[in-house]
Protein backbone atom coordinates (compact mmCIF):
# COMPACT_ATOMS: atom_id res chain seq x y z
CA UNK A 1 0.00 0.00 0.00
CA UNK A 2 1.70 3.31 -1.20
CA UNK A 3 1.82 6.25 1.53
CA UNK A 4 -0.84 8.35 1.01
CA UNK A 5 0.44 11.52 -0.64
CA UNK A 6 0.15 15.10 1.26
CA UNK A 7 -0.99 16.77 -2.22
CA UNK A 8 -4.22 17.41 -3.15
CA UNK A 9 -5.92 14.79 -4.96
CA UNK A 10 -6.42 15.28 -9.14
CA UNK A 11 -3.23 17.84 -8.40
CA UNK A 12 -2.14 15.76 -12.04
CA UNK A 13 -4.85 14.87 -13.92
CA UNK A 14 -4.69 14.86 -17.57
CA UNK A 15 -0.29 15.08 -17.20
CA UNK A 16 1.99 12.87 -18.42
CA UNK A 17 4.92 11.84 -16.91
CA UNK A 18 7.61 10.04 -18.00
CA UNK A 19 10.01 8.53 -14.71
CA UNK A 20 12.88 6.76 -15.75
CA UNK A 21 13.78 3.69 -13.23
CA UNK A 22 10.24 3.65 -12.10
CA UNK A 23 10.44 0.06 -11.37
CA UNK A 24 12.44 0.55 -8.34
CA UNK A 25 12.93 2.17 -4.84
CA UNK A 26 12.62 5.75 -5.24
CA UNK A 27 11.69 6.06 -8.77
CA UNK A 28 8.49 3.64 -7.66
CA UNK A 29 7.80 5.80 -5.11
CA UNK A 30 7.43 8.61 -6.93
CA UNK A 31 5.70 6.65 -9.26
CA UNK A 32 3.16 5.52 -6.57
CA UNK A 33 2.91 9.48 -5.89
CA UNK A 34 2.12 10.92 -9.25
CA UNK A 35 -0.10 8.09 -10.07
CA UNK A 36 -2.55 9.01 -6.84
CA UNK A 37 -2.26 12.60 -7.86
CA UNK A 38 -4.19 11.46 -11.12
CA UNK A 39 -0.98 11.25 -13.56
CA UNK A 40 -0.77 9.16 -16.21
CA UNK A 41 3.42 7.90 -15.78
CA UNK A 42 5.23 5.81 -18.26
CA UNK A 43 7.74 4.20 -16.54
CA UNK A 44 11.03 2.94 -17.98
CA UNK A 45 13.51 0.21 -17.27
CA UNK A 46 15.89 -2.09 -18.91
CA UNK A 47 14.63 -4.87 -17.12
CA UNK A 48 11.39 -5.78 -18.75
CA UNK A 49 10.26 -8.65 -15.90
CA UNK A 50 11.03 -6.13 -13.60
CA UNK A 51 9.50 -3.27 -15.20
CA UNK A 52 6.14 -5.26 -15.70
CA UNK A 53 5.18 -6.61 -12.23
CA UNK A 54 6.37 -2.86 -10.91
CA UNK A 55 3.57 -1.57 -13.05
CA UNK A 56 1.07 -4.67 -12.14
CA UNK A 57 1.98 -3.56 -8.82
CA UNK A 58 1.89 0.24 -9.31
CA UNK A 59 -1.48 0.03 -11.20
CA UNK A 60 -3.56 -0.69 -7.83
CA UNK A 61 -2.94 2.29 -6.37
CA UNK A 62 -5.20 4.23 -8.74
CA UNK A 63 -8.51 4.91 -7.80
CA UNK A 64 -11.31 3.71 -10.01
CA UNK A 65 -12.33 6.96 -10.30
CA UNK A 66 -9.12 8.73 -11.72
CA UNK A 67 -7.87 8.97 -15.09
CA UNK A 68 -4.46 8.22 -14.25
CA UNK A 69 -2.23 5.17 -15.40
CA UNK A 70 0.57 3.53 -16.08
CA UNK A 71 2.59 1.65 -19.04
CA UNK A 72 5.93 0.30 -18.83
CA UNK A 73 8.12 0.81 -21.31
CA UNK A 74 11.37 -1.62 -22.13
CA UNK A 75 14.48 1.41 -22.60
CA UNK A 76 17.77 1.42 -21.81
CA UNK A 77 18.67 5.25 -21.33
CA UNK A 78 22.64 4.74 -22.41
CA UNK A 79 20.94 4.08 -25.72
CA UNK A 80 19.71 6.64 -28.07
CA UNK A 81 17.30 5.01 -29.97
CA UNK A 82 16.08 3.75 -27.27
CA UNK A 83 15.46 7.00 -25.69
CA UNK A 84 14.09 8.02 -28.44
CA UNK A 85 11.91 5.21 -28.91
CA UNK A 86 10.70 5.86 -25.43
CA UNK A 87 9.60 9.04 -26.01
CA UNK A 88 7.97 8.26 -29.75
CA UNK A 89 5.78 5.73 -27.59
CA UNK A 90 4.88 8.16 -24.98
CA UNK A 91 3.43 10.52 -27.18
CA UNK A 92 1.64 8.15 -29.94
CA UNK A 93 -0.15 6.76 -26.71
CA UNK A 94 -0.96 10.29 -24.70
CA UNK A 95 0.48 12.71 -26.93
CA UNK A 96 1.85 14.88 -24.37
CA UNK A 97 4.80 14.92 -22.07
CA UNK A 98 4.71 17.47 -19.40
CA UNK A 99 7.37 15.67 -16.49
CA UNK A 100 10.30 14.08 -16.63
CA UNK A 101 12.24 12.28 -13.86
CA UNK A 102 15.35 11.20 -14.55
CA UNK A 103 16.09 8.71 -11.30
CA UNK A 104 17.32 6.03 -13.44
CA UNK A 105 21.06 5.24 -12.90
CA UNK A 106 23.24 3.04 -10.88
CA UNK A 107 26.93 2.51 -9.18
CA UNK A 108 28.96 -0.03 -7.47
CA UNK A 109 31.36 0.45 -4.94
CA UNK A 110 34.83 0.48 -5.12
CA UNK A 111 38.35 2.54 -4.53
CA UNK A 112 38.95 4.69 -7.86
CA UNK A 113 42.41 2.77 -8.26
CA UNK A 114 40.60 -0.27 -8.78
CA UNK A 115 37.85 0.86 -11.34
CA UNK A 116 37.92 -0.12 -14.90
CA UNK A 117 37.60 2.17 -17.65
CA UNK A 118 34.61 -0.12 -18.53
CA UNK A 119 33.07 0.43 -15.17
CA UNK A 120 33.73 3.67 -15.06
CA UNK A 121 31.94 4.59 -18.57
CA UNK A 122 29.19 2.53 -17.55
CA UNK A 123 28.18 4.80 -14.72
CA UNK A 124 28.85 8.22 -16.49
CA UNK A 125 26.64 6.22 -19.50
CA UNK A 126 23.71 5.85 -17.06
CA UNK A 127 23.78 8.61 -14.71
CA UNK A 128 25.31 11.60 -16.92
CA UNK A 129 25.06 11.04 -20.45
CA UNK A 130 21.52 8.76 -19.96
CA UNK A 131 20.48 11.97 -18.39
CA UNK A 132 21.53 14.47 -21.38
CA UNK A 133 19.25 12.16 -23.89
CA UNK A 134 16.08 11.59 -22.11
CA UNK A 135 16.16 15.47 -21.74
CA UNK A 136 17.35 16.51 -25.00
CA UNK A 137 14.71 13.87 -26.57
CA UNK A 138 11.79 15.08 -24.69
CA UNK A 139 12.72 18.43 -25.26
CA UNK A 140 13.29 18.36 -28.81
CA UNK A 141 9.77 16.14 -29.37
CA UNK A 142 7.31 18.30 -27.20
CA UNK A 143 8.77 20.52 -24.42
CA UNK A 144 10.41 23.25 -26.80
CA UNK A 145 6.83 23.98 -28.45
CA UNK A 146 4.75 23.07 -25.24
CA UNK A 147 7.01 23.46 -22.01
CA UNK A 148 6.79 21.11 -19.04
CA UNK A 149 8.93 20.38 -15.79
CA UNK A 150 11.98 18.30 -15.54
CA UNK A 151 13.15 16.93 -12.29
CA UNK A 152 16.76 15.32 -12.07
CA UNK A 153 17.68 12.78 -9.33
CA UNK A 154 21.16 12.96 -8.61
CA UNK A 155 23.39 12.25 -4.58
CA UNK A 156 24.94 13.37 -2.05
CA UNK A 157 28.19 14.29 -3.35
CA UNK A 158 29.02 17.64 -2.32
CA UNK A 159 31.70 16.95 -0.68
CA UNK A 160 33.24 14.14 -3.12
CA UNK A 161 31.70 10.43 -3.15
CA UNK A 162 34.53 8.46 -2.02
CA UNK A 163 34.21 4.99 -2.58
CA UNK A 164 32.25 5.89 -5.77
CA UNK A 165 34.04 8.75 -7.08
CA UNK A 166 32.69 8.02 -10.78
CA UNK A 167 28.52 8.58 -9.60
CA UNK A 168 30.02 11.73 -7.06
CA UNK A 169 31.47 13.13 -11.05
CA UNK A 170 28.34 11.87 -12.63
CA UNK A 171 25.98 13.83 -10.47
CA UNK A 172 27.83 16.48 -10.27
CA UNK A 173 27.99 16.83 -13.79
CA UNK A 174 24.36 16.48 -14.32
CA UNK A 175 23.95 19.17 -11.16
CA UNK A 176 25.42 21.19 -13.60
CA UNK A 177 23.61 20.24 -17.28
CA UNK A 178 20.24 21.41 -14.83
CA UNK A 179 22.06 24.82 -14.30
CA UNK A 180 22.98 24.87 -18.25
CA UNK A 181 19.45 24.09 -19.17
CA UNK A 182 17.71 26.02 -17.55
CA UNK A 183 18.86 28.80 -18.61
CA UNK A 184 19.04 27.47 -22.23
CA UNK A 185 15.28 26.17 -22.42
CA UNK A 186 13.78 29.06 -20.02
CA UNK A 187 12.00 30.58 -23.32
CA UNK A 188 10.30 27.29 -24.39
CA UNK A 189 8.85 27.54 -20.46
CA UNK A 190 11.08 24.74 -19.18
CA UNK A 191 12.04 24.02 -15.51
CA UNK A 192 13.99 22.04 -14.59
CA UNK A 193 15.60 21.51 -11.08
CA UNK A 194 17.54 18.94 -9.06
CA UNK A 195 16.87 16.85 -6.25
CA UNK A 196 19.53 15.39 -3.87
CA UNK A 197 18.76 12.42 -1.41
CA UNK A 198 20.51 11.51 1.41
CA UNK A 199 20.97 7.93 2.15
CA UNK A 200 17.56 6.19 1.53
CA UNK A 201 17.25 2.80 2.02
CA UNK A 202 15.51 0.61 -0.44
CA UNK A 203 15.28 -3.09 -0.90
CA UNK A 204 16.87 -2.61 -4.63
CA UNK A 205 19.57 -0.38 -3.07
CA UNK A 206 20.54 -2.87 -0.69
CA UNK A 207 20.80 -5.74 -3.04
CA UNK A 208 22.48 -3.75 -5.66
CA UNK A 209 25.51 -3.40 -3.05
CA UNK A 210 25.34 -7.04 -2.47
CA UNK A 211 27.46 -7.89 0.89
CA UNK A 212 28.48 -3.90 1.30
CA UNK A 213 24.96 -2.72 1.61
CA UNK A 214 24.13 -3.76 5.23
CA UNK A 215 27.10 -2.13 6.29
CA UNK A 216 26.99 0.69 4.21
CA UNK A 217 23.52 1.79 5.16
CA UNK A 218 24.72 0.94 8.69
CA UNK A 219 27.59 3.05 8.65
CA UNK A 220 25.57 5.76 7.78
CA UNK A 221 23.07 6.14 10.39
CA UNK A 222 25.60 7.98 13.00
CA UNK A 223 26.23 10.45 10.04
CA UNK A 224 22.82 11.37 9.93
CA UNK A 225 21.44 14.43 11.86
CA UNK A 226 18.19 12.48 11.67
CA UNK A 227 19.76 9.88 12.92
CA UNK A 228 18.00 7.32 10.71
CA UNK A 229 17.59 6.50 7.15
CA UNK A 230 15.69 8.14 4.59
CA UNK A 231 12.76 5.90 2.36
CA UNK A 232 11.82 6.91 -0.79
CA UNK A 233 8.25 8.25 0.06
CA UNK A 234 10.60 10.95 1.64
CA UNK A 235 12.43 11.89 -2.11
CA UNK A 236 8.48 11.78 -4.09
CA UNK A 237 6.98 14.40 -2.43
CA UNK A 238 9.61 16.71 -2.90
CA UNK A 239 10.27 15.24 -6.64
CA UNK A 240 6.19 16.28 -6.97
CA UNK A 241 6.65 19.83 -5.53
CA UNK A 242 8.58 20.44 -7.73
CA UNK A 243 6.86 19.48 -10.95
CA UNK A 244 3.73 21.29 -9.46
CA UNK A 245 2.75 24.61 -9.92
CA UNK A 246 3.88 25.22 -6.28
CA UNK A 247 7.14 25.76 -7.61
CA UNK A 248 6.54 27.90 -10.75
CA UNK A 249 9.24 30.30 -10.23
CA UNK A 250 11.83 27.08 -9.53
CA UNK A 251 14.49 26.67 -11.94
CA UNK A 252 17.87 25.57 -12.06
CA UNK A 253 17.60 24.83 -8.17
CA UNK A 254 19.29 22.11 -6.15
CA UNK A 255 16.84 20.81 -3.59
CA UNK A 256 18.96 18.42 -0.99
CA UNK A 257 16.36 15.99 0.56
CA UNK A 258 18.90 14.32 3.03
CA UNK A 259 17.79 15.47 6.75
CA UNK A 260 21.01 18.01 6.63
CA UNK A 261 23.57 14.81 6.08
CA UNK A 262 25.84 16.92 3.42
CA UNK A 263 26.41 19.71 6.21
CA UNK A 264 27.43 16.83 8.74
CA UNK A 265 29.83 14.12 9.37
CA UNK A 266 31.36 11.89 6.33
CA UNK A 267 31.34 8.20 6.26
CA UNK A 268 34.81 7.89 4.88
CA UNK A 269 37.88 7.01 7.54
CA UNK A 270 41.03 8.35 6.67
CA UNK A 271 43.45 6.17 8.56
CA UNK A 272 46.38 7.89 10.81
CA UNK A 273 49.11 8.46 8.57
CA UNK A 274 52.68 10.10 7.98
CA UNK A 275 52.20 9.88 4.05
CA UNK A 276 51.56 13.82 3.49
CA UNK A 277 54.21 16.33 2.57
CA UNK A 278 55.72 18.64 4.97
CA UNK A 279 55.53 22.66 5.11
CA UNK A 280 57.60 24.75 3.93
CA UNK A 281 60.62 24.60 6.71
CA UNK A 282 61.47 27.52 8.39
CA UNK A 283 61.54 29.77 11.65
CA UNK A 284 57.94 30.14 11.86
CA UNK A 285 57.23 26.45 11.14
CA UNK A 286 59.94 25.26 13.73
CA UNK A 287 58.49 27.64 16.14
CA UNK A 288 54.79 26.48 15.61
CA UNK A 289 55.73 22.73 15.68
CA UNK A 290 57.49 23.65 19.63
CA UNK A 291 54.02 25.04 20.75
CA UNK A 292 52.31 21.92 18.50
CA UNK A 293 53.83 19.61 21.06
CA UNK A 294 52.52 21.19 23.87
CA UNK A 295 49.35 20.05 22.62
CA UNK A 296 49.29 16.17 22.78
CA UNK A 297 48.24 15.22 26.08
CA UNK A 298 51.10 14.27 28.50
N1 LIG B 1 18.06 2.31 -14.32
C1 LIG B 1 19.34 1.99 -14.03
N2 LIG B 1 20.07 1.88 -15.15
C2 LIG B 1 19.22 2.15 -16.18
C3 LIG B 1 19.38 2.18 -17.59
N3 LIG B 1 20.55 1.96 -18.17
N4 LIG B 1 18.29 2.46 -18.34
C4 LIG B 1 17.11 2.71 -17.74
N5 LIG B 1 16.91 2.70 -16.42
C5 LIG B 1 17.95 2.42 -15.65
Amino acid sequence: MAARSVFRSGLFNDRVAIVTGGATGIGKAITAELLQLGCRVVIASRKSERLEAAAGELSQVISSSSSASITAVCCNIRHEDQVRNMVASTLRQYGRIDYLVNNGGGQFSSPAANMSLKGWNAVIDTNLTGTFLCCREVYNEWMKDHGGAIVNIIADMWRGFPGMAHTGAARAAVENLTKSLAIEWASSGVRINSIAPGSIFSKTAMENYKDLGPMMFQMAVPCIPAKRLGFPEEISPAVCFLLSPAASFISGATLKVDAGQSLYDSVWEIPDHSAWPAPPEGENVRALREVMKELKPK
